[in-house]
């Protein structure tokens, strides 16, 4: 008997990362739904890769913040499909701030869409792994979780990775397995937010530096972390972090104007 073909849920799916992802898992004969808040970006995502991959690609305009569009999204995706394989929560929101200017509004948007959204999403999918006694989630967490960084993007990253062991104690008796990707830097529209051109250039010499590898992260490393542990030959591994990071994961966090002002020697 030949197997069905497995269905993602891709949020932040026209992004960077999320369209490496999807672009990856399409590849693999997954079909894909790509939920962005970016319509017309989702829109335009989704139609290059009916271009380039067989295997079926829907775009669905989901705003993560919001409860009623998660629903929604696991709705129209089990009545397109009949069936949600893989959920990769990549979608999130970069406010960053040092401690004293941490804004309670940015706080609160960071929590709903980078923290709440994963779980509300995993917990309204659990319907189609129970009935199916299998599914697959992968977080996208951040290098940050283990290295610090800015105070509510890293708790929310840190938090993400707490949630994915919850995951996978929990869902395992439904053959559910649940792992975090942790990337490091890679240029794009969240990183370079809130920073001008000189800036990016001065992280990317410092991100550089800390990189045992000789070169720096590229979007398709992610994406293929991302399917591997989406993929059946991951099935037995659970509960964990992997860091796509050339071994940055192993130094301490360049130092920029966000890292730990250091007083002067006593
Ligand atoms: N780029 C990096 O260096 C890096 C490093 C570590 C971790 N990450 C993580 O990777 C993920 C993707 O980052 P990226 O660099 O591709 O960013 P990106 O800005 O290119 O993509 C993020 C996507 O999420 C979507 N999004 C934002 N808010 C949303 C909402 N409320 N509902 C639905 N979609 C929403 C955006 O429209 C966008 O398409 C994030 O979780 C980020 O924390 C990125």
């Amino acid at each position: 008997m030949t197997e069905p073909r497995r269905v993602a849920i891709v949020t932040g799916g026209a992004g960077k990362l999320g369209s490496a992802i999807a672009a990856r898992l399409l590849e693999d004969g997954v079909a894909v739904v790509v939920a962005d808040v970016n319509e017309d970006a989702a829109a335009a995502a989704v139609a290059g890769f009916r271009a380039r991959f067989a295997a079926p690609c829907l775009g669905i305009a989901t705003d993560l913040g919001s409860l009623e569009a998660i629903e929604s999204l696991v709705d129209e995706t089990g009545s397109r499909f009949g069936r949600i394989d893989v959920v990769v929560n990549n979608a999130a929101v970069n406010r960053r701030s040092t401690l004293s200017e941490l804004a309670p509004d940015d706080w609160d948007l960071m929590s709903d869409v980078n923290l709440r959204a994963p779980a509300i999403l995993v917990s309204r999918a659990l319907g189609f792994f129970k009935a199916q006694n299998s599914g697959t989630v992968v977080n996208i967490a951040s290098r940050n979780w283990v290295s610090g960084g800015p105070v509510a993007y890293t708790t929310m990253k840190a938090g993400l990775v707490g949630m994915t062991r919850s995951f996978a104690t929990e869902l395992a008796k439904y053959n559910v397995t649940a792992n975090a990707v942790a990337p490091s830097f890679i240029e794009s529209d969240f990183t370079s937010y809130d920073r001008d051109e000189e800036q990016m250039r001065r992280l990317l010499e410092q991100y550089q530096a800390i990189t045992p590898l000789p070169r720096m992260a590229e979007s398709r490393d992610v994406a293929n972390a991302v399917a591997f542990l989406a993929s059946p030959a991951a099935s037995f591994i659970t509960g964990e972090v992997l860091h796509v990071c050339g071994g940055a994961q192993l130094a301490p966090l360049p130092r920029t104007p966000l890292a730990v002002e250091r007083p002067a020697p006593r």
